[in-house]
């Protein structure tokens, strides 16, 4: 089998520095933003990502060179012609659909399939189609693709029932080629939509609001390329801060944002961890015991952030007491806890609730990540655990972290990655223990 597997060997207290790497979910709106725009758009601090390269991938079917080299990517939109995204493409990255709102804007028409379902229960795009028709956007469905055409984008009022993150960011896009001024209210104020916002603003856009729930953009501004750095990447930050909470120790994390991660310090702060910023430092202590958190709920921004949810479980599996947990944002982003059960946690989930009652210590155990962030956490608490962990599905953590095995071994977690094969010997010790 040549499925690669990372075997950590945890239940040591960390110690170290480390940088964090730039915002996923900031460098692929900002990827697809530079459809919009004439000449060169250099995009820096860009994590080396699976879903980075698969936007790479979009870009280039849609007449762009898009080249990267380190965290830099370099986008020219050379031909303006395509409009279309492959099936095989939408079905690759569910981000894709952040494509809709640059290409209508530029192109006025677009052409693509339904995303699919995802790890985290039903994706509709329903809302995205509906802010596109609002603009003068028809929308037809044929053969399992979905034909957006319009003569032109006007400016709209546009009222989102739930503040879509990614539905904000198509608006963004859509509404600086839009003739007139758009008006969105009850937006997603997410960090990485101001972000985007900054990045369209130096282009030329006239975007106000962005990180409040009203945004307003004046359409008809020629968008040219920038120089832009992408922001950090706020949930990494945050997993690698679970980490140390479920190990302990002291740790310090550098090139972050802790403005963006007020409420994901606070819980850390409330679970027993020691918490300290200076500039774009972060550093945490924890070297008692781990309290349980009566409740926590899912929230959009700035309350505590579904993303982060997967990642906190993994601490409170050892806090004593017990711990509530409720999921308002997606549907099935409970995986993880089974998998944590196998690691000695007692934890109980009943629709979109999650009980955790506190066990001393969570053991090592072969594990699978079953989506992004039920993955980190899973290897946060392996970080925590007594003995090794085997954690496979990785092709899950390379779509949203840059290096992690060696991350996690600056860090002080004994750390390494290699196939089954490479790792035989000790993968079927742990194998016979688990059955
Ligand atoms: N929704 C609809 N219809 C739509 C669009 C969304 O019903 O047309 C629903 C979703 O099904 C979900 C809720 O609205 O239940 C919120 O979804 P949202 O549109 O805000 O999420 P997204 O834009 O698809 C981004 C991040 C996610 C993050 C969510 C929420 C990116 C690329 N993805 O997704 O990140 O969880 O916002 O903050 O920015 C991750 O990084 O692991 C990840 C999943």
């Amino acid at each position: 089998m040549t499925e690669e597997i990372l075997k950590i060997s945890g239940g040591r207290p960390l110690h170290g520095e480390i940088s964090v790497q730039g915002a996923k979910n900031s460098a692929l709106p900002l990827m697809a933003a530079a459809l919009l725009c004439e000449g060169e758009t250099v995009l820096t601090n860009v994590p080396q990502l699976s879903d980075v390269y698969a936007a790479c991938r979009i870009l280039n079917r849609l007449g762009c060179r898009s080249t990267a080299e380190g965290n830099t990517i370099r986008i020219v939109r050379e031909s303006a012609e395509l409009y279309e995204i492959p099936d095989e493409d939408m079905r690759a990255m569910r981000s894709s659909i952040m494509f809709l709102g640059p290409i209508l804007g530029s192109m006025k028409r677009c052409t693509l399939t339904m995303p699919g379902g995802c790890e985290l229960g039903p994706r509709p795009i329903n809302l995205h189609l509906d802010a596109m028709r609002a603009m003068g956007v028809r929308i037809r469905e044929g053969a399992g693709r979905i034909f957006c055409t319009a003569e032109k984008l006007t400016g709209a009022k546009i009222h989102l029932p739930i503040p879509s993150v990614g539905v904000t960011e198509n608006v963004l896009m859509a509404g600086v080629y839009a003739e007139g001024e758009t008006v969105l209210t009850n937006a997603a104020c997410e960090p990485e939509i101001t972000d985007l916002a900054n990045f369209l603003n130096q282009c030329g856009a006239e975007i106000r609001g962005a990180g409040t729930h009203t945004v307003v953009i004046r359409g008809g501004r020629k968008l040219r390329g920038t120089e832009y750095r992408v922001m950090p990447d706020r949930i990494a930050a945050m997993s690698y801060l679970c980490a140390g909470a479920a190990a302990g120790g002291e740790i310090c994390l550098k090139d972050t944002a802790p403005d963006d991660m007020k409420s994901c310090l606070d819980v850390l702060e409330q679970a027993g961890c020691r918490i300290g910023v200076c500039g774009d430092r972060i550093f945490l202590d924890r070297t008692g015991p781990l309290r349980s958190i009566s409740y926590i709920r899912t929230m959009p921004y700035p309350g505590f952030p579904t993303d982060a949810q997967a990642l906190i479980s993994a601490v409170l599996c050892t806090a004593s007491g017990t711990s509530m947990l409720e999921e308002t944002i997606f549907e099935n982003r409970f995986k993880h806890m089974g998998e944590l059960a196998r690691m000695g946690a007692d934890i109980r989930v009943s629709g979109r609730t999650a009980v955790i009652t506190g066990v001393p210590k969570l053991h090592g155990a072969s594990v699978t990540a079953m989506d992004l962030r039920g993955g980190a956490a899973l290897a946060a608490a392996a970080a925590g655990a007594e003995g090794i962990t085997y954690l496979s599905g990785l092709h899950h953590l390379d779509r949203g972290y840059e290096h992690f095995a060696e991350t996690f071994n600056s860090l002080g977690i004994l750390t390494e990655r290699g196939t089954f094969s490479a790792l035989e010997h000790t993968f079927s010790a742990a194998n016979a223990k688990k059955c």
